[in-house]
């Protein structure tokens, strides 16, 4: 299949298996995959790591702000796919745990963050290629992306996916923890005021609760076959 040069835009709910399918994706069709999350995990760590995050959890957004000029968060590619940085410290790895995915939505919730990781990520999309998973890629980051999906799929399947994915990485996470940080991020990446997570009008759902990963990439041949007519 000769697939255009398109944007494809993935959005949807926390643990919906949104960058799993868009690495498969990037690998069939011949894309760069780009995951607009671990621009927002880095720029949390930087905020924990940097003491402007205190011990209940607020952000201070005015410090953060003033420290983002100077910040270096940036992807690399790889041969096993883009890695996440800061400045020269590959931080993929650090950015995956539970802690950090608890104060990933507060921060991603200030504007300015928002604008500094906009930035970064439309940089990628002159080329075309691409296939970039978040909340808010079909709606602002390229609104005007050729191909927009938005997925979703039961709480508890999700859970279970990110509980097994943590567990695969070493990490010994509690499964009602991690369902109740999958709700919680969810209600605040929908609710916060700047590019709230929404289904851009123009996308098409993908409930992925009883697929496999094969039925995916069978429903999304389809789709590109038909719109595209390669
Ligand atoms: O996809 P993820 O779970 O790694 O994303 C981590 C957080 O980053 C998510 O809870 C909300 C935020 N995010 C966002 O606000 N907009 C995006 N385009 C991607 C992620």
């Amino acid at each position: 299949m000769k697939v255009p040069n398109i944007i494809i835009a993935v959005d949807g709910y926390s643990s919906t298996g949104k960058s799993s399918f868009a690495k498969l994706i990037a690998k069939d069709f011949g894309f760069l995959y780009l995951d607009s999350g671990a621009m927002y995990r880095a720029v949390t760590l930087y905020a924990m790591e940097n003491g402007l995050i205190d011990p209940d959890g607020k952000v201070d957004a005015a410090g953060l702000s003033a420290a983002l000029d100077a910040l270096d968060v940036h992807f690399e590619a790889t041969p096993e796919g883009s890695r996440t940085f800061i400045g020269g410290r590959d931080v993929e790895n650090e950015i995956r745990t539970l802690e950090v995915s608890s104060h990933v939505s507060p921060v991603s919730a200030v504007p300015q963050v928002r604008d500094y990781v906009d930035t970064r990520l439309r940089l990628f999309g002159k080329s075309g290629r691409i296939v970039m998973d978040g909340r808010d890629i079909g709606t602002t980051v390229f609104p005007d992306a050729q191909l927009k999906i938005f997925m979703t799929a039961d709480v508890d399947v999700r859970a279970r996916r990110r509980y097994d994915e943590m567990r695969a990485k070493g990490q010994d996470p509690d499964f009602e923890s991690v369902k109740k940080n999958l709700l919680e991020r969810d209600y605040i990446d929908s609710h916060r005021e700047t590019s709230p997570l929404k289904m851009s009008p123009d996308a098409i759902v993908l409930d992925n609760s009883e697929m496999t990963f094969d039925d995916q990439m069978k429903w999304i041949r389809k789709v590109v076959q038909e719109r595209f007519g390669c």
